[in-house]
């Protein structure tokens, strides 16, 4: 199976130009890689990006009604009009400014709804999680949905931020492996670069979710380079 790679460029870069010579970089720099890569920009530029054959386009969050009065909002729908394809949920970051669980479930099933893979982080709390995500999902559509492990303390902007040694991947993809049908895809979050990503594939992930840096080109397609098993 391809590895898979998602950027999460979070609140940068700070303008469109910038944000499409990034794309523009890492399109050109993995045509023809084995990998299936992620970019997941801010909103704002969601529409002017354009996916290749193995570059797909996602975004960092959506809510869960796909149309309506609800102010500042974006559906899932206008989402997948755009051409995108995941959409990540759950993050620790934006669980600090007050996403609940019980939000990112129903995030998830409007997703799912609009035919968008949802990418939920799960943190600390894995069984307890995962069960209120999965407690609305229809048992044939949790394997539409990519998972990632990603510890909090992990995360490269934290203070004293470590990446989870390939152990603690591995024993927090079991955990979460005995709550889930074996086609689902896992992946592996929290300050991974182009020389830790190796570990993280041989503990299990099937790819990773990458903030700091995916948004250096080079090191990102390295990264996804170095994430294929030979
Ligand atoms: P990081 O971010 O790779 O910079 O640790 C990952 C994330 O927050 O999704």
């Amino acid at each position: 199976m391809k590895p898979l790679i998602i950027a999460n460029w979070k609140m940068n870069p700070s303008n469109s130009k910038d944000a499409f010579d990034l794309a523009k970089a890492v399109v050109r720099g993995l045509e023809g890689v084995k990998a299936d890569v992620v970019l997941c920009p801010p909103f704002v530029y969601v529409a002017q990006l354009l996916p290749s054959s193995n570059v797909f386009i996602g975004a960092q969050d959506c809510f869960w009604v796909q149309e309506g009065a609800y102010t500042g909002e974006v559906s899932p729908q206008m989402l997948k009009n755009l051409g995108c394809s995941y959409v990540i949920f759950g993050h620790s970051e934006r669980k600090k400014l007050g996403e609940t669980t019980e939000m990112t479930a129903k995030k998830t099933q409007a997703a799912l709804l609009a035919s968008l893979v949802p990418v939920v982080c799960i943190g600390e709390h894995i069984e307890e999680e995962m069960k209120s995500i999965l407690k609305g999902i229809a048992p044939k559509d949790v394997s539409q949905i990519i998972f990632v492990y990603e510890p909090e303390w992990a995360i490269s902007t934290q203070p004293h931020a470590r990446p989870a040694t390939p152990k603690e991947a591995q024993a927090a993809f079991k955990k979460m492996c005995s709550l889930l049908p074996k086609t689902t895809s896992l992946l592996y979050g929290g300050s991974v670069n182009s020389k830790d990503i190796k570990g993280f594939i041989e503990a299990g992930a099937q790819g990773a979710l990458v903030g700091a840096a995916s948004l250096d080109a080079q090191e990102f397609i390295q990264l996804a380079k170095n994430s294929i098993s030979r």
